[in-house]
């Protein structure tokens, strides 16, 4: 699998890209505060760059990185930072839209294109005419949808569901993806030419725990945002929460540590925050962070309430994966089918007799399949706190059929 392409003769990588004038600081504050993009990191600055150099042209950028590290923002930095910027910005989850109907969103339908289309449509190619379209999630796309867009990458062409004629559009694409694409390709589910073609010009962004110098500086724009709106008296952070956020790995990136500033100030009321406090509301502690050495100054019975909530919030977790663990076991999806009245089981008897055995209710009949299903989705996202992302990883099944399940159980996620 080649790591550059040379499709249209473009070849524009981070790395390859002129570095911004030594006197650019000036600039980067001016970025930081237009986009909302902050950090200092090497690779946040990085990115700044190939945001200037590549957001006056058309061409088409793929963002790369995990969930939460900032991918939207850097597509909207992108279109704000274009000629386009007063022109709409139309952005596609396309994990989120069900396979069915995502070319008729992407490209439009015509009057009776399929049942229930009783008019025109235009898709979000043509509402985004003149402006940008922001395909998250490109890895989801479905491999028909994916030559079509390759079409409108080539030739600023489609053509809407049910429609012969070919229409013309002048949009720029941004897509993101938080999947490795090149395994997709492998696995047959990603087009190679379209990565090729979006592979051109890429920003990827690192994971938090990849950039930790960005940490002080997110945490105290969070803090002072969220207490300017919320109107809180904010005691601020100790140095020894500090170096807790700067050891922990940050799982959910950007989003999680603005989660968690915001819950913190919130829960534990405006009050500094200290060590132990901050250990108490990181959701996916490791068991070596468990351990860091507890201040001696501090009352007895504090101390002691706080390792009955680890030790609690340890056995939470344990008892949800064993009872994951047992319910695999016990329920292998192939032998998910409720009993059968009319089946009976067939035991040869030790003198060689066959016996027909009265039929017993099948413990596995206990619940509907669809009972089981139900149950287990609504425990992932609530282990997830209603992140669907993760939660649909766990679960080993697409976002699209997560939000597809969560609308067909009603739960209210
Ligand atoms: N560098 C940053 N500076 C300030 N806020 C940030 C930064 N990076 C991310 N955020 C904030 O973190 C949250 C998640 O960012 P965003 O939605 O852009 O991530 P994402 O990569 O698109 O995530 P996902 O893959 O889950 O869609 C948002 O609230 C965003 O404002
Ligand atoms: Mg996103």
């Amino acid at each position: 699998m080649p790591t550059q392409s040379n499709f249209l003769g473009i070849i524009l990588k981070q790395s390859e890209m002129k570095p911004l004038p030594a006197n650019s600081n000036d600039t980067f504050e001016n970025f930081q505060n237009e986009s909302g993009i902050i950090g200092r990191s090497p690779a946040i600055r990085q990115i700044f760059e190939t945001i200037a150099q590549v957001a006056p042209s058309d061409i088409a950028v793929l963002i790369i990185g995990e969930s939460g590290t900032g991918k939207e923002l850097v597509a909207r930095a992108i279109h704000k930072k274009s000629r386009r910027a007063d022109k709409p910005l139309i952005v596609v989850n396309c994990g989120a839209i069900p396979e069915g109907i995502i070319e008729s969103e992407l490209f439009g339908h015509e009057k009776g294109a399929f049942t229930g289309a009783i008019g025109m449509r235009k898709g979000f190619f043509e509402m985004g005419d003149t402006g940008t379209v922001f395909l998250d999630e490109i890895g989801e796309m479905p491999l028909n949808a994916q030559v079509k867009i390759l079409r409108v990458l080539e030739g600023n062409e489609f053509s809407r569901v049910g429609g012969a004629e070919p229409k013309h559009t002048d949009v720029r694409i941004i897509a993101a993806t938080n999947r490795e694409l090149d395994q997709e390709i492998q696995n047959g589910t990603f087009r190679q030419d379209l990565y090729f073609r979006l592979h051109a010009v890429t920003i990827q962004i690192p994971p938090l725990r990849a950039r930790k110098d960005d940490i002080p500086l997110l945490v105290n724009s969070f803090a002072r945002k969220f207490c300017l709106q919320n109107h809180i008296n904010f005691d601020g952070f100790d140095d020894s929460a500090f170096s807790v956020m700067m050891e922990y790995h940050w799982p959910g990136n950007v989003r999680e540590l603005k989660n968690t500033i915001e819950s913190i100030i919130i829960l534990e009321k405006g009050q500094r925050i200290d060590q132990q406090v901050m250990l108490k509301h990181l959701t996916f502690l490791r068991p070596e962070m468990r351990n860091l050495p507890i201040p001696v100054n501090r009352p007895a019975e504090k101390i002691e309430r706080e390792f009955i909530y680890h030790a609690l919030l340890d056995l939470k977790t344990e008892i949800s994966q064993l009872r994951e663990l047992i319910f695999t076991r016990l329920f292998p999806p192939r032998r998910l089918r409720s009993w059968e009245p009319d089946e009976t089981l067939i035991i040869p008897h030790e003198n060689g007799e066959i016996i027909y055995d009265e039929p017993q209710p099948d413990p596995r009949s206990i619940a509907t399949l669809e009972e089981m299903e139900k149950k287990l989705i609504e425990d992932t996202l609530n282990r997830f706190d209603g992140n669907k992302r993760k939660a649909a990883k766990s679960l080993k099944i697409s976002e699209r059929t997560l939000y597809r399940k969560i609308k067909e159980y009603n739960l209210p996620f």
